[in-house]
């Protein structure tokens, strides 16, 4: 029998749309190779051979997908949390990126992230390690042996930053660029390389020029940062007057999605300061947007208008941005979620809903979930990501149903609830 064909037996909840949850008492969960079958309250005759685990009162929900987080800044997440993002980054964020030179710190501060990683919410990541194509090959070797799926990008940074953490020039940058690619690129099951430009004020229009014709040789995934911060979106103004607006910076060098025919797909997190123009653009290109309001809301960068995003068809996920973000917890993600959500429509425009449990839930799940393909969801079809939680602990009514526990459990878990059971693709984490 192989190890990615089961059935799991619980307290069963998805998203069927973003307004819609899909619960089953006691249901059946069935997956064959990876692939889910559905949800069943019976299980079928074909599937009656397949290994079951009963999880009894256990809620079980799938995998959440992180679309935006920087490995190397775990160390110091917690600190700082009273900045602004570039003092933020000149204070804290630089000089901790710097000491990845060191593969031997890399190789501490690695193992301590790749472990607490495997015991999140997360099954699904996208994230920034540093310059360093030695301490970046270690992070992906050590993500891929976690069986989570995974994008790593070895971050791109030749100017407007410090000595200690710059590449010397474009050439050299984008040289140790391409040998790291060739190295990652099937390396991994797991585990596969993302170029990542790590904004636009710290790389030079020859690295940029550079990068883009690595995307459309290599056909590769882009993420980068977006209109985060109103200083930022002033300096790159002032960096590129040429340009419409900050996205037209990276459309203009291709790394900003589909674009005349080129498959770039592409993450870009915040977007807090779109304009008109460039709302526009990340449609038109199909662009993903990171929406992450714990590190949005910790670096004073603001409240990025979701439900706009929503009404408007963009693609969009959530992202911990951890260490903008202080941990780990997609949970926590999708409540800070809704919570911005509120003061946005309070503060900003009371014609702009708040986002629901539902919503939040969604974007965490289907919403991210899908820049990796068909994830996120417990539909036939799907891979099967899946997370089983215990939240006995968490006190309860007798009249609740699923979706009361889950919005408690998203709540509550760091206190008092806890993940027992994580699966990705089929396969067994924990
Ligand atoms: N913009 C450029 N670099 C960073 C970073 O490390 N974190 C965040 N939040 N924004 C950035
Ligand atoms: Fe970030």
């Amino acid at each position: 029998m192989k190890t990615d064909s089961w059935i799991l037996k619980g307290m069963i909840c998805y998203s069927k749309t973003k307004d819609e949850l899909a619960v089953l008492e006691n249901g059946y969960l069935i997956c064959c190779q990876g692939i889910l079958q559905g949800v069943y309250p019976v299980i079928p005759e074909e599937f009656r051979t397949l290994p079951l685990t009963d999880y009894g009162d256990a809620l079980i929900f799938p995998g959440m997908a992180d679309l935006h987080l920087h490995a190397p800044q775990y160390p110091f997440c917690g600190l700082g949390m009273d900045l602004e993002l570039l003092e933020w980054l000149e204070t804290h964020t630089f000089p901790e990126e710097s000491r990845y030179q060191s593969l031997d710190y890399a190789e501490q501060a690695y193992t301590i992230f790749t472990e607490d990683l495997a015991c999140s919410p997360t099954t699904r990541a996208v994230i920034f390690g540093t310059i360093h194509t030695p301490a970046t090959k270690l992070l992906m070797d050590k993500l891929d042996a976690t069986n989570l799926k995974t994008y790593v990008g070895k971050v791109n940074m030749d100017q407007n930053c410090p000595d200690c953490l710059r590449e010397s020039d474009a050439v050299s940058a984008l040289e140790d660029t391409k040998n790291w690619l060739l190295d990652t690129m099937d390396a991994y099951k797991n585990t596969k390389p993302i170029l990542t430009p790590r904004f636009v004020p710290t790389c030079s229009t020859d690295l940029m020029e550079g990068l883009g014709a690595l995307q459309k040789q290599y056909r590769l995934p882009v993420q980068s940062h977006l209109s985060e911060n109103p200083s930022e979106v002033d300096w790159v103004r002032q960096l590129h007057p040429w340009s419409s607006c900050y996205g037209d910076v990276y459309d203009h060098f291709g790394l900003f999605g589909a674009k005349s025919g080129t498959n770039c797909p592409a993450i870009m997190a915040h977007c807090v300061y779109s304009s008109k123009e460039e709302i526009q653009r990340l449609k038109q290109n199909s662009v993903y947007i990171a929406h992450c309001p714990q590190s949005n809301t910790n670096l004073s960068s603001g409240i990025a208008p979701i439900r706009r995003y929503l009404e408007q068809g963009l693609l969009v996920g959530l992202g911990t941005d951890l260490a903008g973000g202080a941990n780990l917890s997609m949970f926590r993600c999708i409540t800070d979620a809704v919570a911005v959500s509120k003061l946005y429509w309070r503060l900003v425009d009371s014609s702009a809903k708040p986002l629901t449990m539902e919503e939040g839930f969604y974007l965490a799940t289907i919403g991210g979930g899908s820049f990796f393909g068909k994830i996120g969801s417990f539909e036939k079809g799907y891979e099967a990501d899946v997370l089983i939680a215990d939240d006995s602990m968490i006190p309860r009514s007798s009249s609740w149903g699923i979706r009361e526990r889950l919005t408690r459990f998203l709540y509550l878990s760091g206190e008092k609830g806890k993940l027992i059971g994580k699966y990705v693709a089929g396969v067994k984490i924990f």
